[in-house]
């Protein structure tokens, strides 16, 4: 079983930011996000940011597309992201053009069905991000078996899924025994007082579980 890889979500509202805090977690992360909140107000210029510092980290642009797949994917190529994200309801065609360029994430939100999975797998998507939105944390959701099963279920399909939305580290015992292939973590990370320490206590969880 691999070892689960640590992403760190960058959804700063400035680039300055988010390289402050690849300054202090770069050693512990695996890979470096530049957040959906951060591209909307720097643009792909984040991710060109990102990549001039984090030249061993793998770096994700998370445009969450919906449409124009190959085009969003060559700009985020050309700035330096390794991999992007597309948006579960987007078409089977705007995540294969976008694939054409540049690894795919499809980002899964709301309703997606098991068919739907099956048909991005055999068109050549390989990785699916399991995630519990920002607004259904709010609103009171929380991590369980639901989520364990959903993510076996996918694992067993053949995708690499990553995992994320509100993580903790306490959290990360529930998937215990699974390939999980990156655990995400935006403020848990980047709103900490030590945002070091923080990725250290994600990074430590991550190596006593998965050994
Ligand atoms: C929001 C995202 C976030 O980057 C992801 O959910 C991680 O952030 P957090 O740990 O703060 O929830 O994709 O759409």
């Amino acid at each position: 079983m691999m070892k689960p890889m640590l992403q760190v979500a960058l959804d700063t509202k400035t680039t300055a930011e988010a390289l402050n805090i690849v300054r202090q977690v770069g050693d512990v992360v695996d890979v470096l996000e530049a957040g959906t909140l951060l591209i909307y107000e720097e643009g792909l210029d984040a991710v060109k940011a990102l990549r001039a510092v984090g030249a061993d980290k793998i770096v994700l642009a998370d445009c969450k597309t919906a449409d124009a797949g190959g085009a969003v994917a060559k700009e985020c190529k050309e700035a330096g992201a390794d991999w992007m994200t597309c948006i579960c309801a987007a078409t089977v065609p705007t995540m294969v053009s976008a694939q054409k360029e540049i690894e795919v994430q499809v980002e899964l939100y709301g309703e997606w069905t098991k068919k739907q999975a099956q048909a991005w797998i055999d068109n050549g998507i390989k990785q699916v991000v399991y995630h519990q939105s920002r607004d259904a944390k709010f609103a009171g959701q929380t991590w369980g078996q639901k989520d364990l099963d959903a993510v076996k279920e996918l694992i067993d399909m053949g995708f690499k899924v990553s995992v994320t939305g509100g993580m903790k580290p306490e959290v990360l015992k529930l998937f215990e025994g699974v390939d999980v292939y990156t655990f995400i973590a935006g403020r848990a990370i980047h709103g900490a007082d030590d945002p070091y320490e923080a990725a250290l206590e994600f990074k430590n969880e991550i190596n006593r579980i998965w050994k």
